[in-house]
């Protein structure tokens, strides 16, 4: 499964991103990565490229609403068509609600949520001509429990899911699912909570429930997923 499909992937340069990239690269996806750093892009091509699989990628701020539209003409060259679009760009500001300032606000939204939307107005545009495609916005628990000193980051973790809902609604019509699926702690580089030392799960064993998603048929949608890891305090409190 996954021959000649191509999944584009947002934030595909570092952490969740380019496990997933990896992950769907090795089940036989083309893959597209688009991301503002072109070192990291070019080193995830390589791992790519080393697997086997093929690779591209396109450096812009996704929460740019032309450089946007210029990365989804330069997937069209690249590959014809999107089945998947992975939505994996956000970025963690960890501060209490008073320090917060209007710049940062802004820094954490932009990346957070308006990007995953303009990556998803591109790829819906496509998916409905081409009436098929799927939409995986990674999400995260503070969804669904929001830490202290993380305003601007659970505002736009809940826009996600608002944004998934109204992508699955709309998207019925014309045959383009879309999943939330909301992460606990997982280790990646860029370590989001330096002082928590709350369990996390691998950042392999994450995507490879998000490579189980894009593999699933087409008729089928995961609307909504919590991943963690079994010890990390979620459920009741704490
Ligand atoms: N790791 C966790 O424990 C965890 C838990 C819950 C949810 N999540 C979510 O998982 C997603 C991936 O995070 P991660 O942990 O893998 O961290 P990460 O390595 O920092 O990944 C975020 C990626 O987004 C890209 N990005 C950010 N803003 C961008 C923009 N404006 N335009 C283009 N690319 C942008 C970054 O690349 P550049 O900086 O090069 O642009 C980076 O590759 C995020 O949505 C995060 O909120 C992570």
């Amino acid at each position: 499964m996954g021959t000649s499909r191509t999944v584009v992937i947002a934030g595909g340069g570092s952490g969740i991103g380019k496990a997933v990239a990896m992950a769907c690269g090795s089940a036989g996806f083309a893959v597209a990565l688009l991301g503002r750093t072109q070192a990291s892009l070019e080193a995830s091509c390589r791992a790519l490229d080393d697997c086997g699989s093929r690779s591209f990628f396109v450096v812009a701020d996704l929460s740019k609403e032309k450089e946007v539209e210029d990365a989804f003409g330069a997937i069209d060259g690249f590959a014809g068509r999107i089945d998947i679009l992975v939505n994996s760009t956000g970025v963690f500001a960890y501060q209490p609600i008073p320090d917060i300032s209007l710049e940062t606000w802004d820094r954490v939204i932009s990346s957070t949520l308006t990007a995953p939307f303009l990556c998803a107005r591109e790829a819906f545009k496509r998916m409905r001509r081409q009436r098929a495609g799927r939409i995986i916005n990674i999400g995260s628990t503070s969804a669904k429990r929001v830490r202290p000193d993380a305003a601007a980051y659970s505002a736009a973790k809940h826009g996600i899911w608002g944004l998934t809902q109204a992508i699955a609604l709309e998207g019925r019509a014309h045959n383009i699912n879309c999943t939330c699926i909301n992460p606990g702690r997982v280790t990646v580089e860029r370590c989001h909570l330096a002082d928590c030392d709350e369990p996390a799960m691998s950042v392999d064993e994450f995507a490879e429930v998000v490579l189980g998603i894009c593999q699933l048929p087409d008729h089928v949608n995961m609307l909504e997923a919590t991943i963690l890891h079994q010890g990390q305090p979620f459920v009741g409190r704490g």
